[in-house]
């Protein structure tokens, strides 16, 4: 074999998630992982070169005295997790207002009196890049130790031309400097700025005319978002700033019926966007429609939970009809504060019903749909990149069963060992 050449043999089982169809799964197929037990993964130069049987993948792939062997008996084998929406880039974290939402002040009513989004704004504005890129860089380094190797990423704590560009460009660096693949989302219409509190249009308009064309110009994102919601941005004011990233090439995400029913999710649809976020409030209609336009339902159940709600996202409805799902954690200061992902799964299977099997789907192959990644990651496929997870358990069950502790035993991101030893946790 090659140079980095790499090995895992004898895995309890390998979660391969293959398949020869296209396009994120959905319906029953979500309970599909294509698992391989006693199975063997072979990776060379960063890519899955084999998968199989350990003594299949042993009879075609040469070992060397370079080749490292990882032996993954009585381990479990996943592809890396993909977190198809975060909001990783911030200054400063908001541990205040967790407080006053806990003694019962709602996330709504805490935003409207200057906190929120805009409290994240004003510290991103007064802080630099590199100090965001240090801060940001620990966040990414504690998502892969949960799994993590690929993540969507987005500004929207800026609000003007200059500052949502340095995000955007924090992203970039830190796409380079970091293991975890990083896809970048334009989110100028995340919130409407203090400045602009009395010319609304002024704002939609800059979006618009300035920073769309200059963030599709430079090919900072490539994900236009927009939180449509009561208070923020409406349906009007959402279809004008999708229409201009579409315009300009960017691929479109909203953030839809998370607070309110406004109808995101049919602006989804109509719009083509790749994924509607959130949708705690969609109704039958909304379902039915992003289903007709193939738009992903990414569902973030972190969100509902770090802000102390009840009203989970129907996943259960959307799977059987037929829709699309994907899981994320919205990693961000105010409403869901975790990098892991595996909690994740656990409030999915818990929370929403969601069986073990299907938040796997939704948080590999789905998710990496839901990224535009799905050509490279969310699956153990010859071709794709080595980004590996092995886990230490015996059944992959065990991860959303055994929940708020750290089960990986090592990260593999594009065939390197990137997060290894922690110390055994066994079983039971
Ligand atoms: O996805 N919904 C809007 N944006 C974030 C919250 C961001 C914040 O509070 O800083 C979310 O939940
Ligand atoms: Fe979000």
């Amino acid at each position: 074999m090659k140079s980095d050449a790499l090995i895992i043999k004898s895995a309890r089982q390998i979660l391969t998630l293959r398949s020869d169809q296209k396009g994120p799964r959905t319906g029953e197929y979500m309970e599909d992982l294509g698992i391989i037990e006693d199975g063997a993964v072979a990776v060379s130069d960063g890519k899955i070169v084999a998968v199989g049987k350990t003594h299949e993948v042993l009879d075609q792939v040469k070992i060397d005295a370079k080749t490292k062997v990882i032996d993954a008996k009585d381990k479990v084998v996943l592809p890396g997790f993909v977190d198809c929406h975060t909001h990783p880039v911030f200054a400063a974290t908001r541990e205040a207002e967790f407080e006053m939402r806990v003694k019962g002040r709602p996330y709504q009513e805490i935003a409207a009196a200057g906190g929120g989004i805009k409290s994240s704004v004003t510290t991103l504005r007064a802080t630099s890049k590199e100090e965001l890129i240090q801060l940001a860089l620990t966040r990414l380094d504690r998502m892969m130790s949960y799994g993590t190797t690929t993540i969507e990423a987005k500004s929207g704590y800026g609000l003007s031309l200059e500052d949502e560009i340095k995000m955007l460009e924090v992203i970039k660096e830190l796409n380079r400097l970091h293991p975890i693949d990083l896809i970048p989302t334009f989110l100028g219409a995340h919130e409407l700025p203090e400045e602009y509190k009395e010319r609304r249009e002024e704002y939609i308009q800059l979006i618009v005319e300035k920073m769309i064309p200059e963030v599709a110009r430079r090919k900072l994102a490539v994900f236009c978002d927009i939180f449509c919601e009561k208070g923020v941005f409406n349906i009007e004011e959402s279809r004008k700033i999708l229409s201009a990233a579409k315009n300009h090439g960017l691929k479109l995400k909203l953030h839809a019926d998370q607070l309110t029913a406004l109808g995101g999710a049919k602006l989804a649809a109509e719009m083509g966007a790749v994924s509607a976020d959130h949708l705690e409030f969609i109704d039958d209609e909304g379902i039915e429609m992003m289903k007709q336009a193939g738009v992903i339902g990414v569902l973030l159940p972190g969100a509902c939970f770090g802000l102390g709600v009840t009203e989970y996202p129907p996943a259960r409805k959307m799977i059987d009809q037929g829709l699309p799902v994907a899981l994320a954690t919205d990693f961000n200061p105010g409403s869901s504060f975790t990098e892991s992902m595996p909690i994740i799964l656990s409030m999915a299977c818990l929370m929403m019903k969601m069986s073990p099997a299907e938040a796997v789907v939704a948080s590999t192959i789905n998710s990496a749909y839901a990224a535009d990644k799905a050509e490279e990651a969310g699956s153990i496929k010859k071709g794709k990149k080595a980004d590996l997870v092995v886990w230490n358990v015996r059944d992959y069950r065990e991860i959303p069963y055994h929940y708020g502790v750290n089960l990986v035993d090592q990260v593999i991101k594009d065939g390197k060992v990137v997060k290894a030893s922690f110390p055994p946790l066994g079983g039971g």
